[in-house]
């Protein structure tokens, strides 16, 4: 672990010394970034390879032409990866742009609008969608846009509170849809156990078209040799005879270029049907050439975890780095809890409550800007105001270091403070 010590004996310090620490961090004049989970330079650097990888041979193997239009659910070596990676069938994936959150939005929005294999328009039924929270913010920022109530249900260490999904899908038709981060979800870091993703595939829901988005944006980012195992969604959802449940979806954003990767959606037969339908109006092929780069960068899941395992030799150290700051800031105090994340992009840091907005103000006074506080949640809205979400794969490993010595010195200062208020 990475540990970066300025100072030996952090604990015994009144308010005052770490006010006047505060300060001193003040008057450097920082400018750091930990907003949001970006890859940094050197991890986009070892993509590099696929810009010239093609060359001029641009025939996909069954000789499609890849520069010309068409092929609309993806080059079959490519949905055969991403069926690899992804632990489903090649049939059932579809590969498309490049972003999942477009894809996401365009399953949500097709649903409103024209409904789904299981049911008419969500639009005018006053849908509503379970948020496991703290969460993905864009996926919220999905919800209110269209005016889809969120549901916010607690996260344990395996997933959602079980009991309470349970008991909202099955009293209320309107609840629609569910969000989900399976693998190293965010921010938490939390790997949905077996038993949680048998439960959510084979619940009585009141509405017959209910969807869960399983957004396995992370789900060969480990930080770890062996990685926690994930069941398949999809599997179970067939085997509990509920096939249409599960639209999962996923990209190469953070394996290779964010933004100019690759995304894919896999789904039961019905589902990619259906939505292979709504894709043909809305365009007449996705890029090719970079689906065929990427199956020609990787050859297959074996290539893309060996490329993983140099992203998290980048990553590793960064997020030591955190861990290892809060525990000896922190450590033992009481004002603070954290996750310890083996993938993903993210550490959850939990304040008392009543901290997390003035936390989050004092590090941006201070020159370190932190997501903002309430992003994690509905709405904005984090209830006992506590949660601030961490990004430390974006700035080189020595700010991540000076934020995080910032950042805990602003937890303990604002715990300390409420505690004496
Ligand atoms: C959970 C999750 N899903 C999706 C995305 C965005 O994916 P894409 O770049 O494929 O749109 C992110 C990016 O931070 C994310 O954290």
């Amino acid at each position: 672990m990475t540990t970066a010590t300025t100072d030996p004996a952090p604990q015994t310090r009144n308010l005052d010394a770490l006010r006047a620490e505060y300060e001193s961090f003040r008057a450097r004049g920082l400018a750091l970034d930990m907003t949001r989970g970006k890859p940094c330079n050197e991890q986009l650097d070892l993509s590099l390879g696929l810009l010239d990888c093609l060359g001029r041979d641009f025939k996909a193997a069954d000789g499609t032409d890849c520069r010309n239009y068409g092929v609309l659910e993806g080059l079959p070596e490519a949905r055969a990866l991403f069926a690899e990676l992804l632990d489903v069938q090649p049939g059932e994936v579809i590969v498309g742009g490049n972003s999942s959150l477009a894809m996401m939005h365009d399953v949500v929005v097709q649903a409103l609008l024209k409904g789904t294999t299981g049911g008419p328009a969500w639009y005018g039924q006053k849908p509503k969608f379970l948020c496991p929270s703290p969460g993905y913010d864009r996926h919220f920022a999905i919800c209110e846009r269209y005016d889809i109530a969120m549901v916010p249900v607690a996260m344990n260490d395996d997933g959602p509170d079980m009991d309470e999904v349970e008991r909202l899908v099955a009293s209320d038709a309107s609840v629609k849809g569910m969000w989900c981060v399976p693998r190293y979800s965010n921010p938490g870091g939390v790997v949905y156990g077996r038993a949680v993703v048998e439960r959510l595939a084979a619940m009585k829901t009141a509405a017959p078209d209910f969807r869960i988005l399983w957004d396995n944006a992370y789900a060969v980012h480990h930080l770890v040799d062996a990685p926690p195992p994930l069941a398949s969604l999809l599997a179970a959802c067939a085997a509990a005879g509920n096939p249409d449940r599960a639209i999962v979806l996923s990209s190469t954003s953070k394996i290779t270029f964010a933004g100019a990767g690759v995304a894919a959606l896999a789904a039961s037969a019905a589902n990619v049907r259906h939505l292979v339908g709504g894709l043909s109006i809305q365009t007449i092929g996705h890029d090719k050439l970079n689906q065929l780069r990427h199956v020609r960068f990787f050859r297959d899941a074996a290539g893309v975890t060996a490329h993983m395992k140099k992203h998290a030799a980048i990553l590793k150290p960064k997020f030591d780095a955190v861990t290892a700051i809060l525990e000896r800031r922190l450590g033992g105090k009481g004002v603070a809890t954290w996750s310890e994340p083996v993938g993903g992009y993210f550490v959850s840091l939990d304040t008392p409550d009543g901290c997390a907005a003035k936390v989050v103000r004092m590090a941006d006074e201070a020159g370190v800007k932190l997501t903002k506080a309430g992003a994690t949640y509905p709405y904005g809205k984090d209830p006992r105001d506590r949660n601030i979400r961490l990004a430390p794969s974006f700035p080189p490993l020595a700010q991540v270091e000076q934020a995080m010595e910032l950042v805990a010195i602003c937890v303990e200062i604002a715990a300390r403070e409420r505690a004496s208020a």
